[in-house]
């Protein structure tokens, strides 16, 4: 018998708005139909708003990657998460968009990134020695070990440091007090809707900001006085607009720096919290993965020759991206699958359902690493595979995500086998990123 991994369950396909609304909440995966890993396309109508979910390629492309412009992220779509990331490059469209790119792009080229890989390697070797055999909890895990690689590639300073400590709390607070995170980031509300930026999620923001201003003024007065580290941080600050010649001033790399840690730590920690499950469901695969990670002695050029960890960690993000939908505006009438799809229509882009599309994908539902050498697999790559995003909005840290997440995935399974029992079976959910209801816990085994 083939064993698939957890899968969440699907939702009935006619619900009423109020139930969808609840299911939405609880989670965006489960609150979906069936049909959507079968559909090119998919309508949603309610009273505020009106969405279409496309799952086509050519679709995907004409939105992400074609015509960009035309379909720019919603203003509302962003109202959740603007206390906290004020002008970020998440958030922003045109002009500011672009500029933004302009200056924050040069960090994360491949030059820049092997620059950095020894903070990562520091925080992979602190990962391993926090680590004892016994049953753990790996989302925890992983998210205290993506917060440090953050830290110590932008900042050069390890989790360990009281601010860091401060700043990594405070966000666990945030998203605890923001449990409708979901439903404002991805929903556009009415305007007549009261609003959810709850008290202690506001001053929650606001201290998470106050600790990246002090970080960010610091970095400004020590590159101004020639003692500043060569790191993330200072590339940032200190690269110039080709176009119009300025940088970012210190206050304006607030918002950056809250986006590259929300978007940073989240998603790498929940890639590899369930790469680490994949690993423990599929245990031929670890001893592969130990067998070569020797290559981690051979530092940044090493990391290109870890590729079974690589086929697995692709697996990973294919099954479980922890950006699961992303939402984009139509800022004029289109006409998709010979349907009409008004102005302002939300146009939702799922990777989720994308890369488990019954169409597209041999196999949708199985794990098979081995998948990106067949016809199939190389095919669906480039056509069906997107948990960077794609086109000019891709993440720029996705060069970065899949040496990070390579080498801490490699580093763990170097020292522990990883093991889960029945009782222990993850349930996939989506809030901001998927992540696993109850936690995922494994049991680690020195090798
Ligand atoms: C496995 C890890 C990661 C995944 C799966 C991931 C995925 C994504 C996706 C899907 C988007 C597009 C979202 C949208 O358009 O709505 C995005 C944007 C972004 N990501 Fe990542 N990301 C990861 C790691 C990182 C890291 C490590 C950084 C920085 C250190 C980062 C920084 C950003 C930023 C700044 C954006 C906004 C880009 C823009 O809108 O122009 N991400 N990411």
């Amino acid at each position: 018998m083939t064993v698939h991994p957890v899968k969440p369950k699907h939702r009935p396909d006619k619900i009423s708005l109020w139930a969808y609304f609840r299911a939405f909440r609880r989670d965006i995966l489960s609150a979906q139909p069936e049909r959507l890993y079968h559909a090119w396309m998919a309508e949603f109508k309610t009273p505020f708003f009106r969405s279409v979910m496309i799952n086509q390629p050519e679709l995907v492309k004409t939105v992400l990657k074609d015509r960009p412009k035309d379909f720019p992220k919603s203003d509302s779509i962003g109202e959740g998460l603007r206390p906290l990331l004020g002008q970020s490059v998440f958030l922003t469209n045109g002009d500011i968009w672009e500029r933004q790119r302009r200056i924050i792009d040069p960090a994360f080229e491949g030059g820049r990134l092997r620059d950095v890989y020894p903070h990562m390697h520091s925080a992979a070797q602190t990962l391993v020695a926090r680590l004892a055999s016994g049953r753990h909890e790996v989302e925890e895990i992983a998210s205290f070990a993506a917060a440090d690689v953050i830290f110590r590639t932008l900042f050069s300073i390890p989790i360990d440091t009281r601010i860091a400590q401060d700043v990594f709390h405070e966000f666990r607070r945030y998203q605890r007090a923001q449990p409708l995170l979901n439903l404002g980031a991805l929903i556009p509300l009415p305007s007549w809707m009261p609003r959810f930026h709850k008290r202690d999620t506001k001053s929650s923001a606001r201290r998470i900001r106050d600790l990246i201003a002090t970080l960010t003024q610091d970095r400004a007065k020590a590159i101004a006085a020639g003692t500043a580290p060569d790191d993330l941080a200072t590339k940032i600050m200190t690269t110039l607009d080709p176009e119009t010649g300025q940088g970012f001033e210190w206050q304006e790399m607030v918002d950056q720096v809250a986006i590259f840690f929300l978007a940073g730590h989240e998603t790498s920690a929940s890639a590899l919290a369930w790469s680490l499950y994949l690993m423990a469901a599929f245990p031929e695969w670890q001893d592969r993965i130990a067998n070569e990670a020797v290559h981690l002695d051979d530092g940044f050029a090493g990391v290109s020759k870890l590729r079974a960890t690589r086929a697995v960690f692709r697996e990973t993000l294919r099954m479980y991206p922890p950006v699961p939908m992303m939402v984009r505006e139509a800022t004029q009438c289109e006409r998709f699958r010979d349907r009409d799809v008004p102005r302002k229509t939300q146009v939702v882009i799922s990777p989720w359902h994308l890369h488990r599309h019954d169409r597209l994908w041999d196999n949708p539902d199985g794990f098979d690493p081995a998948r990106w050498d067949t016809e199939n697999g190389k095919q669906c790559q480039r056509d069906a595979y997107i948990p960077f995003s794609a086109g000019p909005r891709v993440c720029p840290g996705a060069g970065f995500a899949m040496i990070e997440g390579v080498m801490l995935l490699a580093s763990v399974l170097r020292e522990f086998r990883v093991s889960i029992s029945d009782a222990d079976t993850p349930v996939p959910v989506a809030h901001l990123t998927v992540r696993a209801k109850n936690g995922i816990w494994l049991t680690f085994t020195p090798r």
